[in-house]
């Protein structure tokens, strides 16, 4: 399939089909992918949770205003922001590019000056603001590139993230859930499977100058 037709396969899974699961390779595959998602600098500004363990979805599930997806899907993917992204974090990315690259630290200056420069900029608030929006196109190719392998996905924001964090633990961790997607098998009697799909048409979509 063309990632167009994938897109046009996949839709956003109401109801899962508990027993299916994805397998070790299938979900290896994904993360990978999702690993590979470009982000402003390449700073990465989040981390990702992929939450297997039924006592802890049935807690999210509670917090997802009871969406049956949390608990039914066969892993739910938190994208959660980083909420420390200060000199510290810049440089430990630098010193990632100089290995990896085999560089000269004093080479990457230039580009460390101007990563602390936005840093510097921003506030505490723009600073996650700025994470959450990495986040966003972590997601976009997590949905891209599930569906592409024939794999089902729901993009979820109807949570309440404070309660995330929490059952998480993601405040001692310096993060903050961005959003969710929730990955599996959608179940055969899922009726949104067949609903058209609704999107603006290209005339009030696209500007063109
Ligand atoms: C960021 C984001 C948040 C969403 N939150 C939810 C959600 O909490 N629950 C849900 O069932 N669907 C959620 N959706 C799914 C959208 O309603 C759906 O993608 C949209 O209606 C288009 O339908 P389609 O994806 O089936 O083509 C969300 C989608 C996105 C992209």
């Amino acid at each position: 399939m063309s990632l167009k037709q994938s897109l046009e396969w996949r839709y956003a899974t109401k109801k899962f089909d508990a027993n299916k699961k994805l397998s070790n390779e299938q979900l290896n595959e994904l993360l990978e992918t999702v690993r590979l998602s470009p982000s402003s600098y390449g700073l990465q500004h989040y981390e990702i949770l992929v939450v297997e363990n039924a006592a802890v979805r049935e807690q999210l599930r509670e917090a997802a205003y009871g969406q049956t997806q949390l608990t039914d899907a066969s892993q739910i993917i938190v994208f959660a922001a980083e909420t420390e992204i200060n000199e510290a974090y810049v440089e430990k990315y630098v010193d990632e590019v100089a290995r990896v690259r085999g560089v000269e630290r004093e080479q990457l200056r230039p580009f460390e000056e101007s990563m602390l420069g936005a840093v510097g900029r921003y506030t505490e608030d723009q600073k996650i603001a700025w994470a959450h929006k990495q986040a966003y196109i972590a997601l976009g190719v997590l949905m891209s590139a599930a569906s592409e392998m024939g794999i089902d996905n729901c993009p979820m924001e109807g949570f309440n993230a404070g309660k995330f964090d929490e059952i998480l633990g993601l405040k001692e961790k310096g993060l903050t859930t961005s959003v969710i997607a929730c990955i599996g098998f959608r179940a055969e009697d899922d009726a949104y499977a067949h609903f058209a799909k609704v999107r603006k048409p290209a005339d009030d979509l696209f500007i063109r100058i």
